[in-house]
């Protein structure tokens, strides 16, 4: 088979090293890629939001399967036009996509369907939201833009002001676009936070082995947010009686929820878990894999992801078993220096080879070029460097020993992956 993925983060890069264990896969491509994912696949210059450009590629390269990534293409309509065109793709409609792309739509289908998500209000007036923060008087209060906003439109305000500066950001000075339009307010719940990817066909769920994203920028959960500074798998906070509770009480609601309101998801879900003393809620969903959650959870699979991929696009996902390698897998983000703020691109990657070579542990490409024959930075993220163990902290040792071999001017990255969930040697 000749398959396109769509995107050109780490994400991409470990569904493409996924796909290539693959005996059918006989031929990769990517739009766009990066210089690391153009060493394992065909990269071609096409937008992923160009949607006209993306079907007369597949067509052209006679694509028998393509896989979306990342969220705006899903949110456009991109998997509905290659079906329209003929083309298989892998992925929600934009319909489905929609359980990500508004905050209002997912909290509203969790109410409607009695699915644990934290308390909420939806404001399309700014007055009003801040007129209800200022009733509550409960902080923090947690004020999210509906719709995507690259991970960065949930603020945590500590106190009035905070909350009236957020509101503004968003709704008035509309920091995120048309995103901010609405807003909803929701009631702040803590407790370990768990992602939990799942294969659904829009009848059945198979949920991935579980994982832990750490999105803030420094040691100890401390700065701003990132896309994600590392992972780990499993979350040790996911017990199996956890799993099985999840599942009766968020995952198939959700599937059943989302087919009743005519809206089937086909594709991948992803279940951002908050596990609180009441019991497991929902802190979000995203249409997609998760990023870099995507580079621990696919090491571990087992079963081949093109036949996975052709089950979720038949729906018959009822007939498959996905099985999944024990042990455990961490990811290290390599980021570049000013992020998740501004930064420099075009700096020389030094020590890919030595730790390329290392037998543990592999490299995923987030955000890199070829220049004149060498890895250049080309992203705020760089590089994902992850490595397998039989437990989480040979793991996380064997990733952190693959980290120290690569330098680039600027590269930060955290020192305590998975340390909060036990990884100790971190
Ligand atoms: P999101 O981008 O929706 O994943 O939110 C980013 C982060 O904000 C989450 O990973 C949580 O740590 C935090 N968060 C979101 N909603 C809440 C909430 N209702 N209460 C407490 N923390 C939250
Ligand atoms: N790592 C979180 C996400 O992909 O949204």
């Amino acid at each position: 088979m000749r398959i396109l993925m769509i995107g050109g983060g780490g994400r991409e890069h470990a569904l493409i090293k996924a796909l290539q264990k693959s005996p059918k896969a006989e031929q990769l491509f990517c739009a766009p890629g990066n210089g690391g994912v153009s060493k394992d696949a065909i990269c071609r210059p096409v937008d992923p939001m160009d949607l006209d450009g993306v079907v007369n590629l597949a067509k052209s390269e006679k694509i028998d399967l393509v896989f979306v990534a990342p969220d705006d293409p899903l949110a456009a309509g991109l998997v509905d036009k290659l079906e329209q065109a003929g083309v298989r793709a892998f992925g929600p409609s934009a319909a489905a996509a929609q359980i990500e792309a508004s905050k209002v739509f997912s909290k509203n289908l969790m109410k409607k369907y009695g699915i644990p998500t934290a308390g909420y209000e939806v404001f399309d007036d700014p007055a009003a939201a801040l007129a209800y923060i200022r009733e509550q008087n409960s902080y923090p209060a947690v004020v999210k833009a509906d719709g995507l906003a690259l991970g960065k439109g949930v603020v945590i305000c500590e106190d009035y002001a905070a909350a009236e500066e957020a509101v503004r950001s968003i709704m008035l000075d509309k920091k995120f676009g048309a995103s901010g339009n609405r807003v909803v307010v929701e009631q702040f719940i803590t407790g370990p936070e768990v992602s939990v990817l799942a294969f659904t066909d829009g009848k059945t769920l198979r949920p991935m082995v579980s994982s832990m994203d750490h999105k803030r920028v420094f040691d100890g959960n401390r700065g701003p947010n990132t896309g994600g500074m590392g992972t780990i798998s499993p979350n040790p906070f996911y017990t199996d009686e956890m799993a099985d509770r999840c599942m009766r009480e968020i995952f198939l609601p959700t599937v059943r929820a989302m087919a009743a309101e005519g809206r089937p998801f086909k594709g991948c879900l992803y279940f951002g878990l908050m596990l609180t003393a009441d019991g497991p809620k929902v802190i979000e969903y995203n249409a997609r894999f998760g990023d870099p959650e995507a580079q621990v959870v696919l090491p571990r699979l087992e079963t081949d992801l093109v036949d996975i991929a052709e089950a979720v696009i038949d729906g018959r996902l009822d007939e498959l078993d996905i099985r999944w390698k024990p042990g455990a897998a961490a990811c290290v983000v390599m980021a570049s220096g000013g992020y998740p703020g501004s930064y420099e691109k075009g700096i020389e990657i030094c020590g890919l080879d030595e730790a390329g070579q290392l037998a543990h542990a592999t490299v995923y490409h987030a955000g890199t070029a070829v220049k004149e024959g060498k890895f250049v930075t080309a992203g705020g993220r760089v590089l994902g460097v992850t490595a397998t163990g039989e437990t989480l902290e040979q793991a996380l040792e064997k990733a952190y020993d693959a980290v120290s071999r690569i330098s680039f001017t600027g590269a930060h990255y955290r020192k305590d992956i998975g340390r909060a969930a036990g990884g100790a040697k971190a």
